[in-house]
């Protein structure tokens, strides 16, 4: 299994060790396992010059940055995007590398690797607001055309690792240990479910009436999506 995991931050506090914890979890002996620490790993914010769009993906003047990311994102079976919460949502640097994904939004062009994927959504608030973030990185899950995602929450009232207490981090131990294992066994075995068929076959249908965007187009006649072909 290829494991490909996004740190929204770059030290290691609560969202990290948890991450760390779901890794140990899951590794077997032929687990690949590729990290990206943000800000360090990724682009500078989007310019808005919408060339990821328009012109393909290689036109984005960050592209240097951006595309490794991505392939190993298309290259995984297991991705991973992990955040603490900041001011009720993810990190700004997360959220500036996810911005650098749009083009790959069901919309425009969902990379067809997608499909059969698991993404795992974790994060930590030291009081609320954890739960929000997983909810909205399962949102880019979705919208990626990954058909199954899991979300880890955890208010764990710290602002660093070692403040949480030995017995709420046994719990968290055990709760990771839990959505491993499912996790394990859903791998390889994931499908796209109702909500994803519906919504590709209505941009499969906007695709079809529109040209305002040549390039999403081409994407998805050379994929043969718009003669009835399906990712998955
Ligand atoms: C800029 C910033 C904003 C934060 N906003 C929130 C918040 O909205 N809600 C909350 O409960 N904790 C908030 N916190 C606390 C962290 O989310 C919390 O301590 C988290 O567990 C830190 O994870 P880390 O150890 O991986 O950095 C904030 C911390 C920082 C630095």
């Amino acid at each position: 299994m290829k494991i490909t995991v996004l740190h929204g931050q770059n030290h290691k506090g609560s969202t990290y060790n948890i991450t760390r914890l779901f890794l140990d979890k899951l590794a077997g002996e032929n687990t690949e396992i590729v990290e990206y620490y943000m800000p360090g790993d990724t682009p500078p914010a989007c310019i808005g010059c919408c060339n990821c769009f328009v012109k393909g993906e290689n036109q984005c003047p960050h592209a240097e940055v951006v595309q490794p990311v991505v392939r190993a994102i298309q290259e995984a079976d297991l991705v991973i995007l992990a955040s603490p919460c900041y001011v009720l949502g993810m990190t700004g640097q997360l959220k500036t590398f996810l911005d650098h994904m749009g083009y790959r939004w069901l919309p425009h062009r969902p990379h067809p690797q997608m499909f059969c994927k698991i993404g795992l959504a974790v994060s930590t608030a030291a009081g609320a607001g954890a739960k929000k973030v997983t909810k909205d990185l399962r949102r880019h899950f979705f919208n990626w055309g990954i058909p199954r995602s899991y979300g880890y929450a955890k208010n764990v009232g710290a602002t660093n690792w070692e403040m949480v207490p030995a017995k709420k981090k046994a719990r968290i131990e055990q709760e990771v240990s839990r959505l491993a294992v499912k996790i394990l066994k859903k791998q390889g075995k994931v499908k796209p479910g109702l909500k994803t068929k519906v919504i590709f076959k209505l941009m499969g249908l906007m695709q079809k009436s529109s040209d305002w965007n040549p390039t999403d187009r081409e994407h998805w006649e050379i994929n043969g999506w718009l003669n009835g072909k399906n990712p998955w």
